[in-house]
């Protein structure tokens, strides 16, 4: 949630005592509106797992992933996309949607602010790995309509923004995506990976891998965290990561550097 203390509207009481006993709840909102912080709270009452599917601006987890937190919002698990903006990456984004939703319930799904055009697409084709059985929709004055339209068969709970939400500025974005990369990285130490066994996943190595971001899997082909490509010849990948063992590198779209500031999209 944010730093200041997030005051609880009563709609949102409202909202809780409608939802009791929902097993899949799929919220849906422009940025910025207090999708996250209504989600948190939402989870929190009732006692469900909160499936965070922004790949920005996360409460759970690092950027460029899909998360499933627990009640409390403590990383269970995770899917690796590999960019921070869904644009060009739908097909690892919706797997990773299905793929975490599977197994748990209650659930409440919290979502990205891109509703316009493909992502309106994007926010149907979550409700279809989702199957959920109640829409949240929190709307400042009708631009969720065409996202609604395909799930008018749903209940509906429909929020006015929190009164206290505010808008973000895009460096502020910037600086929460390396604030949460940071977080990830904070206890990750060097690894060789040898170059005859790990494998590789999504792409080829580029020519110039420094700093790339990787999503490392163990031999179930899970993924555990995150990795940094330091560098790599012909015998090693070297690479910077929480994760003790790494059998699976996925590669990601994106550049870091060491602070976790986000450098050249691929
Ligand atoms: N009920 C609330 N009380 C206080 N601050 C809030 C509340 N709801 C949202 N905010 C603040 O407004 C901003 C946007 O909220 P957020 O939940 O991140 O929106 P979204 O997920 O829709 O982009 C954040 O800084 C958040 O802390
Ligand atoms: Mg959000």
């Amino acid at each position: 949630m944010s730093d200041s203390a997030s005051a609880i509207p009563p709609a949102w009481l409202e909202a809780v005592h409608r939802l009791e006993g929902a097993r899949r709840v799929l919220v849906l909102g422009a940025s910025d509106v207090g999708k996250s912080t209504f989600c948190r709270f939402l989870a929190e009452r009732l006692g469900a797992a909160l499936l965070d599917t922004d790949l920005g601006q996360k409460t759970v987890g690092p950027p460029g992933t899909v998360t499933l937190g627990r009640r409390d919002a403590s990383l269970a698990a995770l899917h690796f996309v590999g960019a921070t903006s869904p644009s060009r990456h739908f097909l690892p984004l919706l797997v990773g949607v299905a793929r975490l939703a599977a197994h748990a319930e209650p659930l409440v799904v919290d979502t990205s602010g891109f509703i316009e055009s493909a992502g309106a697409m994007l926010k149907a084709q979550k409700a279809e790995a989702v199957l959920p059985d109640h829409i949240v929709a929190i709307e400042r004055g009708g631009e969720l309509a065409p996202v609604l339209a395909p799930l008018a068969h749903l209940p509906i709970v429909r929020l006015a923004p929190a009164p206290r939400a505010r808008r973000r500025t895009d460096s502020e974005r910037a600086a929460a995506r390396r604030a949460a990369f940071a977080a990830h990285f904070a206890g990750a130490t060097e690894r060789h990976l040898d170059r005859r066994t790990v494998v590789l996943q999504r792409r080829d190595l580029p020519e110039h891998p420094a700093g790339l971001l990787c999503g490392a899997l163990d031999s179930a082909g899970i993924c555990r965290g995150l990795s940094l490509v330091l560098e790599a010849d012909e015998n090693s990948i070297r690479v910077l990561s929480p994760v003790p063992e790494i059998r699976v590198l996925q590669l990601g779209a994106l550049r870091l550097a060491a602070d976790g500031t986000e450098l050249r999209r691929l």
